[in-house]
C-alpha cells in the first residue's frame, strides 16, 4: 500500500485504543486519539483544555470546530507524510466532511475505516474495569487484561489510574452521544465503500488479527 490512512471506529471502550497502540507497532505510523490529545490539554491547562473539559466530564463531543483544526493540523504536517492512524475522530458527520474535504486538499484519500463492533453491556463491563497508565498512557483491564502488579504498569511501573469519564453515569451518556452523533458514520462510509467490520467481543490478540488480516487484503487487492 502506498501510504495508509486508517480510522479506527467504535463505541466507547470497543478497544479502539488498545488496537491503536498494536497498530503503531506494526506500522510506525503516527496514531492520533483526540481522546487522549484533549485529556494533555486538560491536563496542561490549555484553553483547549479548559474548552474540552466541560463536554468531556459530561460524555459529550468537544464542539467540531474545536476539535477539527487539532486534527488536520497534525495530517498536515511532515510526520504523517506516510500515513496516519486516527482513533476518536471522524465522531459526527460534520468532521467526517471536514476529513474529507482536507485529503482532498491534499491529494490524498483514506484506506480504510475500521469499525470496532461492540455492544453497549460488553462497554459497561471493559470501562468499569479500565486501568490506564498515568504516565505512558498504556490501557489494562482488571479482569481482561490484569497487570501484573496492582494498579502498576507493566511498562514503565508507574500508577494505574480510572479515568474521569468513566465513571457508569458518564458512561451512559457516551454511549447515548456515541450511538446519537457518532454510529450514522457507520453508514456514511459504508456508502463510499470504507467500511470493513471487526467483532469486538473477541479477545484483544483476536482482534487485532482480525485487522491486520484485513489490512493485508487490502494491500494485496492495491496489488492486483
Ligand atoms: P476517547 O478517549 O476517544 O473515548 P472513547 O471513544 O469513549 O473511547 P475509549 O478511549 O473510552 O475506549 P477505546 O475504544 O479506546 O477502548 P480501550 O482500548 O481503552 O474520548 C474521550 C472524550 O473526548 C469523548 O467522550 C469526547 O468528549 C471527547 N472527544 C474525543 N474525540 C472527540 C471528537 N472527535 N469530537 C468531539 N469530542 C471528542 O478499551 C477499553 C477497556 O477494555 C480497556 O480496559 C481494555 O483493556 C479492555 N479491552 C480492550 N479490548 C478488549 C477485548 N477485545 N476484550 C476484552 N477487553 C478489552
Amino acid at each position: 500500500m502506498s501510504e495508509l490512512n486508517l480510522i479506527l471506529l467504535g463505541p466507547p471502550g470497543s478497544g479502539k485504543g488498545t488496537q491503536g497502540e498494536r497498530l503503531q507497532e506494526d506500522f510506525h505510523l503516527p496514531y492520533y486519539a483526540t481522546g487522549d490529545i484533549l485529556r494533555a490539554a486538560v491536563q496542561d491547562g490549555t484553553e483547549l483544555g479548559v474548552t474540552a473539559k466541560r463536554f468531556m466530564d459530561d460524555g459529550g463531543l468537544v464542539p467540531d470546530e474545536v476539535i477539527i483544526g487539532v486534527i488536520a493540523a497534525r495530517i498536515e504536517g511532515p510526520d504523517s507524510a506516510d500515513g496516519f492512524i486516527l482513533d476518536g475522530f471522524p465522531r459526527t458527520i460534520g468532521q467526517a466532511e471536514a476529513l474529507a474535504e482536507e485529503m482532498a486538499k491534499l491529494g490524498r484519500s483514506l484506506t480504510a475505516v475500521v469499525l470496532i463492533e461492540t455492544d453497549d453491556d460488553e462497554v459497561q463491563r471493559r470501562l468499569g474495569g479500565r486501568r490506564t497508565c498515568a504516565k505512558n498512557g498504556h490501557i489494562f483491564h482488571v479482569d481482561f487484561d490484569p497487570p501484573k502488579n496492582e494498579d502498576v504498569c507493566d511498562v514503565c511501573g508507574a500508577r494505574l489510574v480510572v479515568r474521569d469519564d468513566d465513571k457508569p453515569a458518564v458512561i451512559a451518556k457516551r454511549l447515548e452521544t456515541y450511538h446519537a452523533q457518532t454510529e450514522p458514520l457507520v453508514d456514511f462510509y459504508e456508502e463510499k465503500g470504507l467500511l470493513k467490520r471487526v467483532d469486538g467481543s473477541l479477545s484483544p490478540d483476536d482482534v487485532g488479527d482480525r485487522i491486520r488480516a484485513l489490512l493485508a487484503t487490502l494491500r494485496l487487492e492495491e496489488e492486483l
